[in-house]
């Protein structure tokens, strides 16, 4: 993805706001895959104590090598089981709806999983008044068409993305709360999600 220079590329703007969202929502028996753990900011304030397994992924800086692997998380989503974990974070700077797709369509289920995602879709669609791919494939946009105002839509749009994982890998939204930063440009969502039957692992 392109990058703007724009972009708030501060580490953890919002840190306190995110690690309240994670300790409130963290299940009973919290196994988490931090797939964007950088230096472990959230690692320290909400998994270290309330964690009963974790792992960090980051392809750049890893906080402890001893439970932290230094790769794209793209690559370690798809060589790993990720059936051990029922927690997922996605604290990216720009918009991990690939890795929330390959973390469905990989996990087979049954039971509930409990995601974080940092979503920054507003921002990269301010920048260049475009959809995605993924929204234009959700959505069904053409992905050069220019939609003025598109991001009013921007809660309806992340709601269309969770009924297309359902319907494509039967992973249900039960829970869906999120924040947002002051400019609205960045989104903290929760997602808990369950799936009632297991599929074959993809
Ligand atoms: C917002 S920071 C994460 C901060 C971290 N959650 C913490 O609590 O300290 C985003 C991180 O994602 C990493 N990153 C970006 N794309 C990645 C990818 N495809 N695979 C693994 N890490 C990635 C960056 O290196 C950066 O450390």
């Amino acid at each position: 993805m392109k990058h703007n220079t724009a972009w708030n590329k501060k580490d953890n703007s919002n840190e306190w706001l995110k690690a309240a969202l994670r300790k409130k929502y963290l299940p009973t028996r919290p196994v988490v895959l931090d797939l964007f753990c950088g230096h472990g900011r959230m690692y320290e304030l909400a998994y270290k104590e309330k964690a009963a397994g974790y792992h960090g992924v980051d392809n750049k800086k890893i906080h402890d090598p001893a439970i932290c692997t230094l790769t794209n998380n793209v690559v370690f989503i798809a060589h790993n089981d990720i059936t051990k974990y029922n927690v997922f974070d996605l604290d990216d700077y720009g918009t991990p709806w690939k890795q929330l797709y390959m973390i469905c369509g990989k996990h087979p289920g049954p039971g509930e999983i409990t995601l974080f995602v940092t979503d920054g879709l507003v921002m990269h669609q301010k920048s260049n008044q475009k959809v995605t791919k993924f929204v234009s494939a959700t959505e069904q946009i053409p992905q050069q068409m220019k939609i003025n105002g598109i991001n009013r839509f921007y809660v309806d749009i992340f709601a269309t993305m969770l009924l297309d994982i359902e319907r494509r890998y039967g992973w249900k939204t039960t829970k869906a709360r999120y924040s947002h930063n002051s400019r609205r440009s960045v989104y903290y969502w929760v997602l808990k999600l369950k799936k009632y039957m297991k599929t074959t692992e993809r």
